[in-house]
Parts: C-alpha cells; sequence; structure tokens
C-alpha cells in the first residue's frame, strides 16, 4: 500500500446498490453506480490506508491496492461489514435496499393466465450505517453516512446524521435533473458536529480525493492539508 497521512489506518467502504431477490431470476434495485464509493476507496488507499471495500454488484473495476468483498443483499452486507471489524474509519456510500422480499421463492414465479398477479410483502433491511454507528467497543473513531435527499438536503441530512449516530453526513441532491445518482459527477454538503459546508459541484473522482483529505485531517489536525 501507499505509504501516506492514513497509514496504518484501516478503512471500510460500502458501495454500490444492493439487490434483494425476488425469485431465482428477479430482483429488487437501485440505480446506484457505486462510483462515489470506489472513489473514496481509492482515495483511501492513496493515502496510505487499509482499505476494505465491502460492494454490492456494479460494473466497475476493483480499485488498486484495496481488498474487495462482492456481496448482493443488504444482509450480506452487513455481515461482511461486521466481519472487516475493527476498522478506524467506516464510509457507507452504499444505496442499500431499505427492504427485501419476506418470502423469496425458491423457483420462478409463474405468470398464469387469469392469475391474479402476486403480491410482494416487504421486511426492513439492517440499517448498516446505524449498526455500525452504535456505540460499543468496535465502533470506528470516525463513522460517514451519505444522505441522498430530493428537497431541503441540508436540514434533512443533520437529521439524519442525529438519527443514524454517525460522525458526518455527505449529503447529496439526488433529483433526476441534477444527473448525480449513476452519473459522474456530485456536488455536496458535509455535515459534522461544527456546521454544514456546502462543496461546489466536481466530478466523484475529485470530491474522493478532498473527502479523503478531511479524513486524514481529522486524525492528525496538526498536519498542513
Ligand atoms: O436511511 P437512508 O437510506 O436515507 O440513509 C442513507 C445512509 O445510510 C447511507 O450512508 C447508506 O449507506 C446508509 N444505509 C445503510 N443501511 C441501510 C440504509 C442506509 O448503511 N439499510
Amino acid at each position: 500500500a501507499a505509504s501516506g497521512s492514513l497509514t496504518g489506518r484501516h478503512a471500510l467502504v460500502t458501495a454500490g446498490p444492493t439487490h434483494e431477490p425476488i425469485d431465482p431470476v428477479r430482483y429488487l434495485a437501485n440505480r446506484s453506480s457505486g462510483r462515489q464509493g470506489y472513489e473514496i476507496a481509492a482515495a483511501l488507499a492513496a493515502l496510505g490506508a487499509r482499505v476494505t471495500l465491502v460492494s454490492g454488484p456494479v460494473d466497475l473495476p476493483p480499485p488498486p491496492g484495496v481488498t474487495l468483498h462482492r456481496v448482493e443483499t443488504a444482509r450480506q452486507m452487513l455481515a461482511a461489514c461486521r466481519d472487516a471489524l475493527p476498522c478506524d474509519i467506516a464510509i457507507c456510500a452504499a444505496a442499500v435496499a431499505d427492504w427485501h422480499v419476506a418470502q423469496e421463492a425458491t423457483s420462478k414465479i409463474k405468470k398464469t393466465a387469469g392469475a391474479p398477479p402476486p403480491v410482494l410483502t416487504l421486511v426492513p433491511n439492517p440499517d448498516i450505517l446505524a449498526d455500525l454507528s452504535a456505540p460499543g467497543p468496535t465502533r470506528p473513531a470516525l463513522v460517514v453516512g451519505f444522505a441522498a435527499e430530493t428537497d431541503t438536503v441540508g436540514q434533512h441530512a443533520a437529521a439524519k446524521r442525529q438519527r443514524k449516530g454517525c460522525d458526518w453526513i455527505v449529503a447529496n441532491d439526488v433529483r433526476p435533473e441534477t444527473g448525480i445518482m449513476g452519473g459522474q459527477e456530485n456536488e455536496i454538503i458535509l455535515i459534522t458536529d461544527t456546521g454544514a459546508e456546502p462543496w461546489p459541484r466536481m466530478d466523484k473522482h475529485a470530491v474522493a480525493t478532498r473527502l479523503a483529505g478531511r479524513i486524514a485531517a481529522f486524525f492528525t489536525p496538526d498536519m498542513p492539508s
């Protein structure tokens, strides 16, 4: 690994969507590309951190110098994250599905002429960010969550920071017209214990580099940045 200001630190990053199976051929998913999480994993590794990336299904090459664990469902993502502990830094960039299908069918659900369509019962998925943020002996020193909002971004994100128990929130506006979700660029507000900091719109690589720099400064406040 590269040597730098995060040498000796272990960072856990979640990225991508999760796929929640309906039957062996169908699933529920979302439009997350995984790009921002992969960029963050690479940026932390570039500063010398040992990085564990727990990723849902994405179409991206593994970032160099990062240990990649591929998962499909939210439940698998939580298990892989717990397995990766302890860590100093946890960044939850994954767009985890909020629900999974209560009873996954073991064979393909047939459409039968004249029969009513199937009704899916959904049950909540575990909240990985809240789980990692919970007080305890393996609570990382810095836990960062994301907030994908479509209105009053800053306000909702600050409330989310409290609710989840994480330290920072990276809030972004995912209204379709912003082109952010699934796109190359991001425009974020960084919410910490001291306030809300809007960053200019930049590509996801630049957001990751700047965020990694802020994380390094969190651990080494006197370091010039
Ligand atoms: O609750 P909401 O999805 O709005 O919160 C977003 C943040 O929580 C993101 O950091 C996301 O990775 C994390 N999250 C999670 N597990 C869930 C739901 C969200 O880790 N089940």
